[in-house]
């Protein structure tokens, strides 16, 4: 079997994990699923870069220890990961013991061979980016990556010989145009390299918060030797253990383009220095904007919370629109309404209502099972070609990180399918029970086509996925990667299980101004008076019944006694709650919102629940009787 091993950068845990850092992690588990569903077997590492000055800072300012610090943020990227569906297979954090061992023995073995030396290091020093500038390299007196004030620094520290490096990275960056890409970011490192590199500061003794070198105390190992030996560490580097042989060297790093230069200079130079292969591949792609081309601030009021995110609309529309709206390589923006109408466009109408449409004639004209005695004719050949190459054509973009290439490759073959549809008109057809043959074909033909797409979109929206396959009614040996080449899988009676729609479509000016509420919730400035907040009747009440309702994904219909009568309300938890983990609760409940319907069903009222570990908790207040008011 053939070895794939992918990683991401691994993240700083100074703040909760935000939309950058999920735009790298999803890329590279499409990868990772993509190669799994290939057959090859992956190795696919993410992870936390736990040290430096700017963590020590915002600890000592939470006024807890640096680990303590870490630990909370370290779940919150956990419980991200885990919503987004990461299939990570290691998650090495550069506090875990493993790793700080490792680290300490490269840098040993560094000075030992003369790769590093002692020397003073002076320079101007930008605490958040952790990072020393040459005074030319300043921008207008500032730090050149985030702009901020640098100060001049002054001290003793070991220096790794980069500048020993400086031919042999040229050579590998100019004879090696895979090693990394886009082809624009090679170029602009072949002129880095080329103006000269200098020998560079690895280790520090202005703070604590690191990994001590093993022969002098006095000093920490600074960032990148910790940061960048993760990769190997984690396959057990030093030790020729049985993974470092299998994976090393990595098939391809996943990372922004602001640490394209640590990665395709820093690193092969490191690897060179230890007598290590250097990565076949270093990826870089662009940033995600905000607004009016800025990154994310709350001051600016473009917060985008991936948790919020994920909870309203699932994390496979998240993960399918960062990587068909921005080409892999290139800077994009993220906008609220932009991932709205997509979410409306393509998954909703021309995914959704696909499998929608088809599965509802089946259900409706077949009982549920397709007839095997069926009548083809000219309008089948086309969509049949167009389903046989597609897998094959999608490949090619997939194989060269092409996410946004594939996805549209997809789409247009989806909307082939609705085409196929508008021109058969089955549900015309349906009306005439001579027809039955023909009708069988059109339905065989979309699902079998559906079946397809369900394998190639499994990389990306796993959930949407495998929910497909499940109302097709397909077995696992159905939906294999090679199986999505060949036409004519699915069985000829096979009995579907239609479900719900994959995507609600939303009205999108109603959503941005719940997002917009949203982020201006969490805006801790915002203040409110004593007199607004008593307009808001909160009460205990009991669930007394409660059950799903049918025609969505998330909601739940409740039967509340407020005290002196029953209500309905109706709440979107259906993902974290079953009804009988809440009949006979008590809860909190707002008493006096307007009503609204959801999904046909009037709610009166709404329950509050906490957003806790990643998923929704409901506020359970058992010992107070219902009718309580609160004030
Ligand atoms: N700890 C270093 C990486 C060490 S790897 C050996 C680091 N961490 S980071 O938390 O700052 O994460 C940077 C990475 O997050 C970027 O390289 C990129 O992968 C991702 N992103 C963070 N913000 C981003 C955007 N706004 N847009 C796209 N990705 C960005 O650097």
């Amino acid at each position: 079997m053939k070895n794939y091993y992918i990683t991401t950068p691994i993240y700083y845990p100074s703040a909760n994990a935000h939309l950058g850092h999920c735009y790298s992690t999803i890329a590279a588990d499409v990868m990772a699923r993509y190669k799994r569903l290939k057959g090859f077997n992956v190795m696919f590492s993410t992870g936390t870069d736990e040290h430096g000055q700017k963590i020590e800072n915002c600890a000592k300012k939470a006024g807890v220890s640096p680990k303590h610090y870490v630990d909370e943020i370290v779940l919150n990227f956990k419980k991200l990961w885990q919503i987004l569906d990461i299939s990570y297979d290691v998650f090495i954090r550069t506090t875990d013991d493993y790793h700080v061992k490792a680290v300490q023995k490269i840098f040993t073995k560094l000075y030992e061979l003369g790769k590093i030396y002692k020397g003073k290091y002076s320079g101007w020093y930008c605490v958040p980016c952790e990072s020393f500038f040459t005074e030319t390299q300043l921008k207008e007196g500032k730090c050149p990556d985030c702009g901020r004030e640098v100060k001049k620094q002054d001290e003793e520290a070991y220096f790794f010989k980069l500048s020993e490096y400086q031919d042999k990275i040229l050579d590998l960056l100019e004879n090696n145009p895979e090693f990394l890409e886009p082809e624009s970011r090679r170029n602009e490192m072949i002129n880095f390299v080329k103006e000269g590199l200098q020998d560079l500061c690895v280790s520090r003794s202005s703070f604590n918060w690191g990994i001590p070198v093993e022969f002098d105390k006095s000093h920490v190992v600074y960032v990148w030797i910790d940061a960048l030996t993760n990769y190997i560490n984690l396959l057990g580097y030093p030790y020729e253990t049985e993974n470092f042989k299998k994976f090393w060297p990595a098939d391809v790093h996943v990372m922004g383009k602001e640490i394209v230069r640590f990665h395709s200079v820093i690193w092969p130079a490191i690897l060179m220095a230890l007598g290590l292969p250097v990565p076949k591949k270093i990826y870089a792609h662009g940033w995600i904007l905000f607004g009016d081309g800025e990154k994310m601030s709350k001051s600016k009021g473009n917060v985008v919370d991936p948790f919020v995110l994920c909870e309203r609309y699932g994390s496979d529309a998240l993960r399918y629109f960062l990587l068909r709206e921005i080409p892999f390589g290139s800077d994009g923006f993220f906008s609220d309404e932009a991932f709205l109408k997509r979410l409306n466009s393509d998954l909703a109408n021309d995914l959704g209502n696909l499998l929608s449409r088809s599965t509802a004639l089946v259900e409706k004209n077949f009982n549920s099972t397709l007839i095997s005695e069926r009548f083809s004719d000219e309008n089948d050949k086309n969509l049949i070609d167009i389903a046989s190459s597609l897998a094959k054509n999608c490949e090619k973009y997939i194989e060269k990180m092409k996410f946004s290439n594939y996805l549209s490759e997809i789409w247009k073959f989806v909307s082939e399918c609705n085409k196929y549809m508008e021109v058969c008109a089955p549900w015309n057809l349906a009306k005439d029970e001579n027809q039955k043959p023909r009708l069988a074909t059109i339905l065989y033909n979309v699902l079998e086509s559906l079946r397809i797409v369900s394998i190639l979109v499994a990389p990306v929206m796993p959930k949407i996925a495998k929910e497909i396959q499940n109302q097709l009614g397909l077995k696992d040996s159905d939906c294999t990667w090679e199986s999505s080449k060949k036409w004519g899988v699915l069985e000829e009676n096979v009995k579907i299980n239609r479900s719900n729609p994959l995507f609600a479509r939303l009205d999108i000016e109603k959503e941005i101004k719940i997002l917009e509420n949203i982020n201006k919730k969490d805006d801790s400035g915002a203040k409110i008076s004593i007199e607004d907040f008593a307009k808001v009747n909160l009460i205990i009440a009991k669930v007394v019944d409660c059950e799903p309702i049918k025609k969505s994904r998330k909601l739940l219909k409740l039967t509340i006694n407020d005290g002196k009568t029953n209500r309905t309300v109706v709440s979107g938890i259906s993902q974290y709650y079953s009804p009988e983990e809440l009949i006979n609760h008590n809860v909190i409940l707002v008493e006096n919102l307007n009503p609204a319907k959801l999904c046909g069903v009037e709610s009166n009222g709404m329950i509050l629940a906490a957003q806790s570990d990643g998923r929704i908790k409901v506020i359970f207040v058992d010992d107070i009787v219902a009718g309580s008011k609160i004030s």
